[in-house]
């Protein structure tokens, strides 16, 4: 039996790409799976709340800290099975996993290079790129249950996959992610389907010549970590595209146009999203709602390349971001009309 290392107040602030909020009251690092469930019977025992923290790329910690148990998540098996099916554990950095279906010649993921973070975040949120989502290629996930610490493997269709979404960021306290399997296409093409990606490359690319594209266009929007891009202290996307109904994108639509934010409709930029609904850019909104790209509120900044990434500067606290964050909502709001959410979780 492997005995915890249980720390106590053990800062987080390190351990996450905004670099902000307090320490967690008691942590954990777990590498297999026994000792997940052994740390989640312990936090039961002493009557404390857990939360388990991946790559740190898209989470806020508050300036309190975490006052229950914090599970550090490093279970970082990767097996690469002949026919393109990948076990990866939940706390392998993703691009281990992106270069090792690259490198074998397996599509499915060759878009989704360049994003920080661990592989067990992938399925939460549904992360996608450049034309692809990761709940494309998911076979299945190995989760652990809460309430009765028994591991399970969830089929893709359990899982309700959606825009940025998934049963796991609805129900965030019933199951931990512990590991993915992906069934990726040996010798399959590429997607080159983004407009972006289709300005630089042919459809018959490598997916070695897809994944150097989209590292290229991602380091050129700062949305690869690079210490030394003056935006390299963010948590990526800081709100969602919003999917509206098409009546409502028509609105913004007219709007932008009769106040000359555009020249023609067609420079709004919007995309069918199923179901006579339509996602609306919400660095567009952000943008043309009068929040230019580098405008700065004391130690955060929107990102100089990007609108939709909020910077931390240094020395900043989570409250500041917040109340910089709820500022833009408002901004959007009595421009637009429009209401974006928050995409990294606020740790509580
Ligand atoms: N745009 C602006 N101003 C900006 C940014 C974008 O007007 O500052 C407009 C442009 O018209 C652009 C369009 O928005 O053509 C789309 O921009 P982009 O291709 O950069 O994509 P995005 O919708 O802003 C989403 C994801 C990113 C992902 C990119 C590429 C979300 C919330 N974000 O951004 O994901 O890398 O597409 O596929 O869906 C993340 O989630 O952290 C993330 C970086």
């Amino acid at each position: 039996m492997t005995t915890l290392d249980i720390q106590r107040d053990v800062p987080l602030a390190p351990l996450t790409t905004l670099e902000l909020g307090g320490p967690a009251k008691h942590f954990v690092r777990v590498e297999d799976e026994r000792s997940l469930s052994q740390a989640l019977r312990w936090a039961t025992e002493e009557g404390l709340s857990s939360v388990v923290l991946g790559g740190g790329s898209n989470v806020i910690v508050p300036d309190e800290g975490y006052d229950g148990l914090l599970i550090h998540m490093r279970i970082a098996t990767a097996e690469f099975h002949n026919g393109g099916t990948v076990d990866a554990g939940a706390g392998l950095p993703w691009e281990t996993v992106v270069d090792g279906a690259v490198s074998r010649g397996w599509a499915g993921l060759e878009c989704l290079t360049g994003i920080p973070g661990s592989t067990g975040a992938t399925p939460i949120q549904n992360v996608g790129a450049y034309g692809q989502e990761v709940a494309e290629v998911i076979a299945s996930v190995r989760v652990l249950r809460r309430d009765t610490l028994a591991f399970e493997e969830l089929g893709s269709e359990d899982c309700a996959f959606g825009y940025r979404d998934s049963r796991f960021k609805r129900e965030p306290d019933r199951f931990i992610v512990c590991a993915v399997r992906f069934a990726l296409r040996p010798d399959g093409p590429g997607t080159v389907r983004y407009a972006d990606l289709e300005r630089s490359i042919g459809a018959d690319a490598t997916l070695s010549q897809i994944r150097h594209t989209v590292l290229d266009l991602r380091r050129r929007k700062s949305m690869v970590i690079d210490p030394d891009d003056p935006n390299h202290r963010s948590a990526g996307s800081f709100f969602l595209n919003p999917i509206v109904a098409a009546s409502e994108a028509d609105r913004v639509t007219e709007k932008a146009v009769h106040e000359n934010l555009v020249g023609a409709p067609s420079e709004v930029p919007r995309y069918p999203a199923g179901d006579g609904q339509v996602k609306l850019s919400a660095g567009w909104l952000i943008e043309n709602a009068g929040i230019a790209k580098g405008t700065r509120r004391g130690a955060f900044g929107v990102s100089t390349r990007h609108a939709l990434a909020l910077v931390h500067h240094g020395g900043g606290t989570t409250a500041d971001l917040l109340s910089f964050s709820d500022e833009i909502r408002a901004r959007v709001r009595d421009h637009f009309g429009i209401a974006l959410e928050r995409e990294p979780r606020l740790l509580s």
